[in-house]
């Protein structure tokens, strides 16, 4: 049961942080056009995500006051900080002229470009401001959005847009074994791991206004057409992805961290690694050396309307310009052969600014 720190001088916690088991995903639209209501939000949700990160609850939950409301609504007590980060994500809109703020807005800010296959519903798509709480238990998560949205409307200044609630992380940091997404590929097998590209392709150093490392926060919630899959031959399957189903190696190699290699082809002249698998699209080697850092859930929904099973991907990159999940997105969604299997149905994007010192909130650079 780990704490991980909320404060500190460097990038905020939640993107380097090796990822935990559980999410809770929300985005919110602002509902003020008053920079202080923002200001008091973010402030207030600062105090209180250093509170829950170490495990302790954000206000009395049996009020000494007669009669009174719970400040913390209390499902977490006895759960300890279950290694809880919550990441806070400014959207485009905040620096838009209406709050006054956009000379702050971080240079590479902006919707995202429109790319083939997007098929978007309004009700998953945009939000002004995220958070990304994970934890190693699913009620830590629950609780820290569940307060800080109660926050949220206490303040006026936002209200709940569109969550996606992952369980077993998509994705591996440095010395965590690959674990599945819910296709039954191994994922996260060849993402950042290294501080070298942590600096390179995911923290921003070079932003006028906020200087410190921030990161830009692509979520794309990604439908998966499971009964499809399920009835694909495994062969067929495997050059989907260009990796073996079991073992997570590249079709081209035998252990899962053998290097792929893309200019491989067999006797008919074929690549061994289909030009149209999803890691010959995407890998680094074949888009200008161009890398992101995926830190993304499995979901699932239950059942939808005619019975067929609702659950995908919440995938969530971090990159230091939108422009490189674009590139890669862009061909993807143009060529992957994965694209018969899924649907993208949501989106947004947000800039994460950096983590606090102790005594301090996220994004109170903004407000001078
Ligand atoms: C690699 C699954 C969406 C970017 C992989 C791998 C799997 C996978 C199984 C191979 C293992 C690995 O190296 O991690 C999926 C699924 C998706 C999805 C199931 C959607 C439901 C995306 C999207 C992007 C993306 C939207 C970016 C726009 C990458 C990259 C790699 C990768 C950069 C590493 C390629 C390499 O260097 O070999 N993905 N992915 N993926 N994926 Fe995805």
């Amino acid at each position: 049961n780990m704490e991980v720190p909320f404060y500190g001088s460097g990038g905020q916690a939640g993107v380097e942080t090796p990822p935990q088991r559980y999410i809770h995903f929300m985005t919110f639209d602002l509902t003020t056009v008053n920079p202080r209501d923002l200001q008091v939000l973010l402030a207030r949700w600062s105090a209180a995500i250093a509170q829950m990160a170490k495990g302790e609850t954000i206000g009395q939950v049996e009020p000494a006051r007669e009669h009174g409301i719970g400040f913390d609504t209390g499902e977490a007590l006895d759960l300890g900080p279950a290694s809880l980060t919550v990441t806070v994500g400014l959207g485009p809109e905040v620096f838009s002229e209406r709050l006054g703020l956009a000379a702050m807005k971080p240079q590479f800010l902006r919707e995202l470009e429109h790319l083939p296959s997007d098929a978007f519903l309004p009700q998953f798509t945009g939000g002004d401001l995220s958070l990304q709480a994970c934890a190693d238990d699913p009620q830590v998560a629950y609780h820290a959005i569940r307060d800080l949205a109660r926050i949220a409307k206490d303040t006026g200044a936002a209200s709940t847009r569109w969550t996606v609630m992952g369980f077993g992380r998509a994705s591996a940091g440095r010395n965590q074994a690959t674990p599945r997404n819910l296709l039954g590929y191994k994922d996260g097998t060849r993402n950042i791991a290294e501080p070298e590209d942590f600096d390179r392709f995911v923290w921003t150093r070079d932003d006028p206004v906020w200087g410190g490392m921030g990161s830009y926060q692509v979520a794309r919630k990604i439908k998966m057409h499971i009964e499809n899959w399920d009835v694909d031959r495994v062969s067929d399957q495997n050059n989907v992805f260009g990796r073996f189903k079991v073992s997570g190696a590249p079709l081209t190699g035998t252990d899962e961290f053998d290097t792929p290699d893309f200019g491989k082809t067999d006797a008919e002249g074929n690549h061994v690694i289909p030009r149209t698998s999803h890691i010959s699209l995407a890998a680094h080697e074949n888009n200008d050396g161009i890398k992101i850092l995926r830190r993304s859930y499995n979901y699932t929904e239950g059942i939808n309307e005619v019975g067929l099973l609702s659950a995908g991907l919440l995938f969530i990159s971090y990159q230091n310009d939108p422009a490189h999940f674009e590139r890669l997105q862009q061909r993807l969604g143009a060529a992957d052969r994965l694209n018969e299997y899924i649907s993208h149905i949501g989106s947004a994007i947000f800039f994460v600014p950096p983590a606090p010192e102790e005594g301090h909130y996220i994004g109170q650079q903004m407000f001078g």
